[in-house]
C-alpha cells in the first residue's frame, strides 16, 4: 500500500472545500503521480457546525487551529484561512514543528514572506504558494523553474479575477460596479475584504511575489505603486474603445536600466493584443524573458477548484520531494544568499504612454491651449477626440493619448491643464502599455 501523507487544513471555506473535493475525487490519479496517497485528515474552522461545500465525513473538524499545527501525525499544513497575523503565527509554528507548509495566502507571503522563507530554509522544510498568484495558472512554478535559464525583463499580468470580472461586465454589459462586485463575492472570487480586489491591494500582493521570483529580490509589497479600479467609469471604457483599446487592471514589473518598476493600475491595452481579450474571472500573465522571448500563461484566476488545483499541485510537489536527500528548490527561486535589494523606480520616473480625459467648457481655442501645454513639455500627442456636449450641457469631453513619455512630464501637464479656466474638475489619467 502507498505511503500516506497526512494533510491538515487551516480553513475549510472556498479554497479549503475545493481542496478536499479535488484530493478526494482525483485521489487515484494523484497517487499515480506521487507514488504516495495524499489525504486531508483534519481541518480547523471558526464554526464546526457551518455548512461546507465538501464532504467532511472523513475529516476531524476543530475550532482549535493550533491543535492541527501541533498534531504529530500531520506532515503538511495547508493554510487557507487568510489574514497576516494568526496565519503567520500558525505557519511559523508549523515550521518550528518541522512541517511543510502550503498556502494560498498572497497577503501573508507578500507582507511576511521574507521571515517565513528564512525560517523554512533554516528548518529545512518547504513553503509552497502556487495558489497565491493567478488561481489555477502554474505561474510560480513557471517563474521559479521554467524560466530559470532566462533573464526576465517584464511580467505583466491580469492577476485579480474579481477586478477583471467587474471591468468585463461593465464594458460588455454596461452593468453597475457594485452589482457585479456582489456577484463576484457570491461566486467565491473576492477577498474577505473586497476592497483588496477593487483597490489593487490583492494584485499588488501577487505582483510582489512574482517580482521577487523573477528578479531575485526580497518581497517588498510596500514599494509597489498601487491604483485600483474604483475610478474607472463607463465613459473611460467607451473612450478607450473608440481609440482601439480595452481597459484592464494590470500588475506590471519591469526591469530597466534605472531599476525595477513595480506598478498596479488600470491600463489601456490594444484590442488586438491577447491580454485585452482575457475576460471575466480569467487571468493571464505575460512574461518577456531574454531566451524564451514573450510567453503568455492563461487560466482561471479565482474560485474553489482552479485554486485547489494549484494547492494540490504543491501538495504533490512537497510529497514527492519531502524525503529526498537533494536540496529543495529555493523558495524564491534564487539561492538565499543571492537574493539582493534592487533599486525600485519612483512613479515619477515611469515611462509609459498616457490616456487623459477632461471636461472643458466649449469655447474656441481650448484645444490649442491644451496642445501647447504638451508641446512646451515636449510630449507628443498620438490621438485626440472631442465629444460634442450633450444637449443642454455646457462642457464637452476631450480625450487624448500621448506617445511614450516620462510620467513626471505628464503630471506637470495635468497640473497645468487643471489650472486652465476652461478645464472643469480633475483630469483623469490611465496608463497605456504596448506589450
Ligand atoms: P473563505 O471562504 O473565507 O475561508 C476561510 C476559512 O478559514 C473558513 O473555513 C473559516 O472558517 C476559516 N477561518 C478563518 N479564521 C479562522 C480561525 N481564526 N480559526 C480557524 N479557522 C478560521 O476564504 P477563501 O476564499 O477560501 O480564501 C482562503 C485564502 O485563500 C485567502 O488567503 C485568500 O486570499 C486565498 N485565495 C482565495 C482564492 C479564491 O478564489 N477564493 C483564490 C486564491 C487564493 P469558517 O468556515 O468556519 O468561517
Ligand atoms: N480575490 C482574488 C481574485 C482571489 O479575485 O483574484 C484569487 O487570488
Amino acid at each position: 500500500m502507498a505511503e500516506v501523507i497526512k494533510v491538515g487544513l487551516l480553513g475549510l471555506g472556498t479554497v479549503g472545500g475545493g481542496t478536499v473535493n479535488v484530493t478526494q475525487r482525483n485521489a487515484a490519479e494523484i497517487a499515480r503521480r506521487t507514488g504516495k496517497s495524499i489525504q486531508v485528515v483534519t481541518a480547523a474552522v471558526r464554526d464546526v457546525t457551518a455548512d461546507r461545500i465538501c464532504d467532511t465525513d472523513s475529516l476531524d473538524l476543530t475550532e482549535d487551529a493550533l491543535s492541527v499545527v501541533n498534531n504529530p501525525e500531520i506532515d503538511i499544513i495547508v493554510e487557507l484561512m487568510g489574514g497576516t497575523d494568526l496565519a503567520f503565527d500558525l505557519v511559523m509554528h508549523a515550521i518550528e514543528n518541522g512541517k511543510h507548509v502550503v498556502t494560498a495566502n498572497k497577503a501573508l507571503i507578500a507582507l511576511r514572506g521574507n521571515n517565513i522563507v528564512k525560517a523554512a530554509e533554516e528548518a529545512n522544510v518547504m513553503v509552497a504558494f502556487e495558489a497565491a498568484v493567478a488561481g489555477g495558472i502554474s505561474i510560480i512554478k513557471a517563474l521559479r523553474e521554467g524560466f530559470s535559464g532566462n533573464q526576465i525583463r517584464l511580467i505583466a499580468g491580469i492577476i485579480n479575477g474579481t477586478g477583471n470580472y467587474i471591468l468585463t461586465a461593465m464594458g460588455d454589459e454596461h452593468r453597475d460596479f457594485s452589482d457585479v462586485l456582489a456577484e463576484a463575492q457570491a461566486l467565491g472570487y473576492a477577498e474577505a475584504d473586497p476592497s483588496f480586489d477593487v483597490d489593487g491591494i490583492d494584485a499588488a500582493h501577487k505582483l510582489t511575489i512574482m517580482a521577487s521570483l523573477s528578479f531575485g529580490m526580497p518581497l517588498c509589497f510596500d514599494r509597489v505603486f498601487t491604483q485600483g479600479i474604483r475610478d474607472i467609469s463607463l465613459t473611460d471604457i467607451q473612450m478607450a474603445d473608440e481609440f482601439g483599446y480595452r481597459i484592464k487592471h494590470m500588475g506590471i514589473a519591469r526591469r530597466t536600466d534605472a531599476g525595477v518598476e513595480l506598478r498596479v493600475h488600470p491600463t489601456l491595452v490594444a484590442k488586438e493584443h491577447l491580454l485585452a481579450n482575457v475576460n471575466g474571472v480569467m487571468n493571464a500573465v505575460y512574461v518577456d524573458a531574454d531566451a524564451a522571448g514573450p510567453s503568455l500563461l492563461y487560466g482561471a484566476g479565482a474560485g474553489a477548484e482552479p485554486t485547489a488545483s494549484s494547492i494540490v499541485a504543491d501538495l504533490v510537489d512537497v510529497a514527492r520531494r519531502m524525503d529526498s536527500s537533494v536540496a529543495y528548490v529555493p523558495t524564491l527561486g534564487f539561492q538565499a544568499d543571492q537574493v539582493e535589494d534592487l533599486v525600485i523606480v519612483a512613479s515619477a520616473a515611469f515611462k509609459s504612454a498616457y490616456f487623459l480625459r477632461m471636461e472643458v467648457t466649449d469655447q474656441p481655442g481650448v484645444l490649442a491651449d491644451i496642445s501647447s501645454i504638451f508641446a512646451n513639455l515636449e510630449v507628443s500627442i498620438e490621438a485626440v477626440t472631442q465629444k460634442e456636449p450633450p444637449r443642454g450641457a455646457d462642457t464637452a469631453s476631450i480625450s487624448l493619448i500621448t506617445q511614450l513619455t516620462d510620467e513626471a512630464k505628464v503630471i506637470t501637464a495635468i497640473s497645468k491643464l487643471e489650472s486652465l479656466s476652461q478645464v472643469a474638475g480633475a483630469v483623469h489619467l490611465i496608463r497605456v502599455e504596448q506589450f
